[in-house]
Order: structure tokens, then sequence, then C-alpha cells
């Protein structure tokens, strides 16, 4: 029987074997300041009505103003946005000073020129273990035609031509 720490380090493995988009999730926080983290917990959960979900790791800095959050974007990453996923996992304190963005008309931070951006209320907030499950109902989509990036085993990239017929 493995210990635990063999347990969680096979756990790692074959969800990093799980290959992801990469998303950038942003909100304004209590002080009208920008916010935001690159998440790969990123989910479609129901039609009826339009709700995603996303999950935050309590130790991350903003995890505070993200539960005290109405509202946030979810920003989808196209393909050359690679440097976006870099910055925003980085220890860079003024991340929106070193990328393009906009305030939208529903007052949220909308990256500039990504492949989509769910612009979503919360609906519901989940505890689970060490992370905070964040459901939003989506109340504006903006969607490009753009090639996504990917995350698989610690890599990002684009999808190989090949994938496509
Ligand atoms: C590809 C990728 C996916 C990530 N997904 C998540 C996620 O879903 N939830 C989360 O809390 N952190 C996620 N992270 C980690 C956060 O982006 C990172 O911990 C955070 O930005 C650290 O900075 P901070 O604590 O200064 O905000 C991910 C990182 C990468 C590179």
């Amino acid at each position: 029987m493995e210990n635990k720490m063999e347990h969680i380090a096979r756990y790692k493995a074959a969800m990093g074997n799980y290959p992801t988009g990469v998303t950038v999730v942003t909100a304004f926080n209590q002080d009208g300041k920008p916010m935001g983290l690159t998440v790969n917990s990123f989910a479609s959960v129901s039609l009826e009505p339009l709700l995603i979900l996303w999950s935050i790791d309590k130790r991350v800095y903003s995890y505070n103003d993200f539960l005290k959050v109405d509202k946030f974007t979810v920003n989808i990453l196209s393909a050359d946005q690679g440097d976006l996923c870099t910055l925003f996992s980085s220890k860079v304190e003024d991340r929106f000073s070193q990328c393009d963005w906009k305030e939208s008309s529903l007052n949220l931070p909308v990256l500039t020129n990504s492949l989509a951006a769910l612009q979503c209320k919360v609906f519901k907030q989940i505890e689970a273990g060490d992370h905070t499950i964040l459901i939003g109902e989506v109340l504006d989509i903006q969607n490009e035609d753009k090639e996504p990036l990917l995350y698989h085993r610690r890599n990002i990239g684009a999808i190989p031509k090949e994938f496509y017929n």
C-alpha cells in the first residue's frame, strides 16, 4: 500500500495526463483593483441556466478577494497567449500593467484578444477540501474564431495541425 505522499504524486500524474484548455479568471477586488489568475479547472456545467465552474486554491494570494466578488470573467486563452498563462501564474504583482485589457460595460476586467470571454455573476460557492468551487451564471459571451491554448503535463501549446483532418 503506498503512503499518502505517493498516493498524491500518483493522483497528480494521472491528472497531468488529462489535457485541458487554459483560462485566466479576472475580477475587480473591493478596492476596484483588477486581479486575476491562470485557471485550468474551468468546466461547463449547465444550459438552463447557463452555468460554468472553476476552483480556486485557498493559498492563492487573491483567494479572500475572489470569495467577496459578485461577478468575474473567464478569459479563455488562444494559442498565441501563452505569455498570459505564464504572467497570471507568476509572482508578478501588477499583472495588469503587463497585458492589454479593458473594463467591460458590466464593469469587469476583460483581457484583449482572448479566444472567448464569459462574464459571469456568482451563482454559488462550494468549499471543497483545499479549494473553493465558484459556480458562475454566464451573463455575456464574446467568442472569436481562433485556436485554443492547451495545457498538458505542465506544457502549454497549440493543437498540432495533424489533429484536424
Ligand atoms: C496551467 C495552470 C492552471 C492553473 N489552474 C489553477 C486553478 O484552476 N485554480 C487555482 O487556484 N490555481 C490554478 N493555477 C495556479 C495559479 O494560477 C497560481 O497559483 C496563482 O496565480 C499564484 O499566484 P498568486 O497566489 O500570487 O495569485 C494554475 C496554474 C497554471 C500554470
